[in-house]
């Protein structure tokens, strides 16, 4: 009897580290403990690029345009348990780092002993080589001796890289490229007034999550019908909005819809809507010209 209550035990205490394993690696793989959206993305959808494309859209000089050292610096922490930045400083694991924005890659630093991957990279370290480099110097460089994964944030790219620049170096920013960079330079391209035709067109893109018919059901995102000028996360027979979207209020205006449509985490952070935003401004005015007409 007490040897069969203890395989009993033994196997009600198995099955639980099993679950726990499950759970645990479950959670692990799906990230399902974690708010924030997957590094990738578990299926595509057609049309929807994942946050890491969204970002790349945002052109270097952009970010750089609007980079800050001292965040940058706060960034370079991730990089400082292997090397100084600092006129003169030691190298480590890495080289000093100090004007190192314009000097010759893999060369120099006080005879350090680059790796022959790196060193296979003739020229200079710009903007867009240290971009690339950090990024994935793996990748950059297969070989590299740098054992670090990247920085998959462009911004914080940037603002080590502005706050490198500013150690010794002090190279002129490259201009902002005028298309395309609106949303941060402020200076919108001409847009054509919306054609509801080609807005359907794009709303193909919206058609795995949205229905946009009256009465339509609500998917992964609420049913659009009549949504120009309704109210912003509320009813919507009841669809279950995020609180950043509930909290914002007010009416869905066409100025609204154009910023929500170009970056939907830029302008609610916590949205449940993971789509990465339409780039392109036309494209944008010719789906509320669409959405209008709905
Ligand atoms: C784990 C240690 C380590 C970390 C962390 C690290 N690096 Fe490096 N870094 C290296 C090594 C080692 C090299 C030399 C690579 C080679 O020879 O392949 C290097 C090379 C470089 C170079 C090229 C220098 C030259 O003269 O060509 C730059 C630029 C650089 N690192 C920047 C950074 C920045 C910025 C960070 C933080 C975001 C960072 N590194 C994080 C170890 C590290
Ligand atoms: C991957 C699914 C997905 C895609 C693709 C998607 N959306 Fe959404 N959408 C959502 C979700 C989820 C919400 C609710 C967001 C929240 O609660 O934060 C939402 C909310 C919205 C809202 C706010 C509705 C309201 O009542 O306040 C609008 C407008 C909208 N989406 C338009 C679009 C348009 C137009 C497209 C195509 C360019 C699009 N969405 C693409 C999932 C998606």
């Amino acid at each position: 009897m007490e040897n069969r209550f203890n395989t009993i035990a033994g196997w009600v205490l198995f099955s639980g580290i099993v679950a726990l394993g499950l759970s645990s690696l479950s959670s692990h793989y799906f990230r399902a403990d974690k708010a924030e959206r997957p590094e990738t993305m578990g299926y595509a959808i057609a049309g929807v690029s994942s946050g890491g494309a969204a970002v790349a859209a945002v052109p270097l000089e952009a970010l750089l345009a609007k980079a800050d050292p001292a965040k940058g610096q706060a960034v370079f922490q991730k990089c400082a348990s292997c090397h100084t930045a600092t006129q003169g400083g030691a190298n480590g694991i890495g080289p000093n780092l100090y004007a190192v924005v314009g000097d010759s890659i893999a060369q120099g630093r006080g005879g350090f002993a680059f790796s022959d991957g790196l060193k296979k990279h003739a020229g200079k370290w710009d903007f867009k080589t240290l971009d690339a480099w950090l990024t994935s110097p793996a990748a950059f460089a297969a070989g590299t001796k740098m054992t670090f994964a990247g920085l998959d944030d462009a911004q914080d790219r940037a603002n080590v890289i502005v706050y490198l620049n500013s150690l010794g170096s002090n190279v002129a920013l490259p201009p902002v490229p005028a298309a395309g960079a609106a949303p941060a330079a402020g200076a919108a391209p001409a847009v054509a007034a919306g054609d509801p035709a080609k807005g359907k067109a794009v709303f193909a893109k919206c058609g795995a999550c949205h229905t946009n018919n009256p009465g339509g059901a609500n998917g992964i995102g609420p049913n659009l019908a009549k949504i120009v000028g309704d109210d912003v996360g509320k009813g919507r027979g009841g669809f279950a909005f995020s609180d950043g979207l509930a909290k914002l209020g007010g009416k869905w205006d066409e100025a609204k819809l154009d910023k929500w449509l170009a970056n939907p985490r830029d302008m609610v952070s916590g949205t449940k809507m993971t789509f990465a935003g339409l780039d392109n401004a036309q494209d944008r005015a010719d789906l509320i010209a669409y959405l209008k007409a709905n």
